[in-house]
């Protein structure tokens, strides 16, 4: 195992009927800006059910800024930074999932980079994005509601911003936006269409394969417990399907996905965002929705990349999905595991190629081109996958 340090300071309130404990959770006197997406939050009651609790002691000041969009947009985070300062907001509450969360933690750290005219600068701002947001040095305080388990924003101090008009979608990072707490109420989440119940299922899994498949470090505790989540999301996520009402399955998939990207997993161990970074110039070339991306990238890494990747290949075989040797030989195990990983997200109903998502061969090169632009070019657990290995991915993807 290698060296690490572990922190995570966010305060997990998990349960049905919890939102009401934002009012011992958020400061009293505090200035609060909710930010939500596209209507959700207002059609499901959560919004109305946020600001109740809010107004049910203290002497919160409230404001609202709604409409930030699933893959949050660059134009729209700023104008809610300006509105920060406009009303000296001093706590900014996120209702919603992975988009309004990650937008909520650039709002959070973009909203001191202001002109002389008090509004945020755009260019400041896309400077900090292009570089992981590492020099901001303060940030507004942040708490989260969430809706729909995928991501684990709510318990990492991570996003991903998209700034359509210079087709980039860009990670970013600070210690300043771990969430101070986050509601997860599974309840919460039996509105979702299925199309996002299944996202989340997928994300989740591919975040905890991202932190697993590289080479063993003897890591005994990160790899049973990714083994464990990823055999808990093969288990619910057939579950969820057949079964969508049931609560306990909800349940154990909110808390799964959390775990899946809360730091926990990926201490101590090598790690590989290869999937991620092609899907996410993916997401931005062709608007496909980000799990979506992953589940079309995933299989074709493994298999482009299944000697270096060998051992922790075989071991998910073996530990996953109780593939036995049976005389075979280890590429043929490989292949039966990936395969596997193929046929349990098509169950789910989710592309695992290009052509599933209406694309061919002549969408690769603009994605390398792209990824040559982010300098995505040395992507993989020893930075050996150069543009040269990703348009092989995305070949064997078509
Ligand atoms: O916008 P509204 O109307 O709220 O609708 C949303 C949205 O259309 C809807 N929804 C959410 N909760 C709902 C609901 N509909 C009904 N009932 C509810 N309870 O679901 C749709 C998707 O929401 P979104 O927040 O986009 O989903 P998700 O949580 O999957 O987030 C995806 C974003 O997170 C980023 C992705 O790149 C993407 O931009 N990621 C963030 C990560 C992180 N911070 O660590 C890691 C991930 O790899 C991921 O990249
Ligand atoms: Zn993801």
């Amino acid at each position: 195992m290698n060296n690490f340090q572990y922190y995570n300071p966010v305060r997990i309130v998990f349960g049905d009927n919890q939102i009401k404990q934002l009012s011992d959770l958020v400061p009293t006197d505090a200035r609060v800006l909710i930010t939500y997406g596209g209507g959700s939050a207002q059609r499901t009651g959560t919004l109305d059910e946020v600001k109740d609790a809010l107004s049910a002691n203290g002497n919160r000041d409230v404001f609202e800024f709604g409409g930030i969009e699933a893959n949050p947009e660059f134009t729209t985070l700023l104008k809610a930074a300006d509105m920060v300062n406009e009303n000296n907001i001093d706590f900014l509450l996120a209702v919603g999932g992975g988009s309004v969360i990650d937008g909520s933690k650039f709002i959070a750290l973009v909203s001191s980079l202001t002109e002389e005219d008090g509004t945020v600068s755009r260019e400041q701002a896309w400077d900090a994005l292009t570089s992981g947001c590492k020099k901001i040095d303060s940030a507004i305080t942040l708490g989260t509601v969430l809706t729909i388990p995928a991501t684990g924003s709510e318990m990492n101090s991570g996003g991903v911003i998209n700034y359509s008009e210079r087709q980039a979608k860009l990670p970013f990072g600070s210690a300043l936006t771990y969430p101070k707490f986050s509601i997860l109420d599974p309840t919460k989440t039996l509105t979702l269409p299925e199309r996002q119940v299944m996202n989340g299922v997928a994300d989740a899994f591919v975040h905890v394969m991202e932190q697993y498949l590289t080479y063993p470090v003897n890591a005994k505790v990160q790899d049973s417990f990714a083994e464990s989540l990823l055999k808990i999301l093969i288990e619910e996520g057939a579950a969820v399907k057949a079964n969508p009402d049931n609560l306990e399955t909800r349940k154990n998939l909110m808390w799964t996905a959390t775990m899946a990207l809360n730091g926990l997993i990926g201490t101590g161990v090598p790690q590989d965002w290869t999937t991620h970074m092609i899907g996410h110039e993916l997401t931005s070339l062709h608007a496909i929705d980000h799990a979506r991306t992953l589940t079309i990238v995933l299989p074709s890494v493994m298999r482009e990349l299944k000697d270096s990747k060998k051992d922790k290949l075989l071991q998910y075989a073996r530990n996953v999905w109780n593939i036995s040797d049976n005389g075979q030989d280890d590429d043929a195990i490989i292949e039966t595991a990936i395969a596997y990983t193929e046929n349990f997200f098509r169950e789910l109903g989710l592309p695992v190629s290009l052509e599933d998502v209406d694309l061919d061969r002549s969408a690769i090169e603009p994605i390398v081109k792209q990824l040559e632009a982010h300098k995505m070019v040395k992507l993989g657990e020893h930075g050996n996958n150069d543009l040269d290995v990703s348009r092989r991915i995305l070949e064997r993807a078509i």
